[in-house]
């Protein structure tokens, strides 16, 4: 089986986003994507839960597919403020990003919480972006691949396969800092992500491994040629089309 792997390049539009100002946005995405005969990758946007529907009914027609940015593990009930998976999925989402160190700090969610997030994507469908990284004491305290394995062990569901599950590598340090580790420091971490994937899954080769943080037009290049980076998972350069695109642009 070929471990060919096509590159997603996924925005992640955090708590940003009214209607006006976004329709014009992913207009703009899609009108630029759909100028491409076939896109050589997945692009995709993950709006606030408020602009799924309308994103994805805009963007319908266009190569630019629309993602949440969490779930509930459950399917319904009662969970104030919550948005269950089907419910993504029922306003149009094709993914979901689950474990976003946002996420796991600013509402203490565990390993465990994450991939029930991630089995409830699967259960409807949906393609679940878990996300892992560093803090930077973890990191100077030369523990990054020892947290990313705990990681990415205790995160990723059983049933994870290649089709269903893109892990997403993002430093929590490197996110909306302006800062990025180096190629070399991005490759180890994939490398070592890859290889431990393996004892997990049997499809591991063929799994999409996306780096995170500070990922902008000028430095995408360099970060998506790196050995196993199969993508981007990009915050604040993707709230604009004009500044999405360059970095969609090295891939396809
Ligand atoms: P950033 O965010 O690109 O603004 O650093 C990345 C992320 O949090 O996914």
């Amino acid at each position: 089986m070929s471990d060919e792997r096509r590159k997603l390049i996924a925005g992640n539009w955090k708590m940003n986003g009214l209607v006006d100002t976004s329709v014009m946005e992913i207009k703009d995405l899609a009108a630029r994507a759909s100028k491409i005969d076939t896109p050589a990758c997945d692009i995709l946007i993950c709006p606030p839960a408020t602009l799924l529907r309308e994103m994805a009914r805009i963007s319908l027609d266009s190569p630019v597919q629309i993602g949440g940015q969490d779930c509930h593990p459950n399917e319904k009930g009662a969970h104030t403020g919550d948005i269950s998976a089907e419910m993504v999925k029922d306003a149009g989402g094709k993914f979901c990003i689950v474990g976003h160190s946002e996420r796991r700090a600013d509402h203490g969610e565990s390993n465990e919480t994450v991939r029930a997030k991630a089995e409830a994507a699967h259960r409807t469908g949906l393609i679940a972006i878990v996300c892992v990284g560093e803090t930077l004491e973890e990191r100077d305290a030369g523990k990054t691949l020892d947290v990313i394995t705990d990681q990415v062990r205790n995160s990723l569901p059983a049933a994870a396969t290649a089709a269903n599950t893109v892990i997403a590598y993002e430093p929590v340090w490197a996110i909306g800092t302006g800062k990025t580790p180096t190629a070399d420091d991005v490759k180890a971490v994939h490398a070592h992500i890859r290889k431990d994937l393996a004892g997990l899954m049997n499809d591991s080769g063929r799994v999409r491994l996306l780096y995170g943080g500070s990922v902008k037009g000028s430095n995408a290049a360099e970060l998506m040629a790196v050995e196993n980076v199969d993508g981007a998972l990009v915050g604040g350069a993707s709230l604009k089309a004009e500044d999405f695109w360059p970095i969609v642009n090295t891939c396809i």
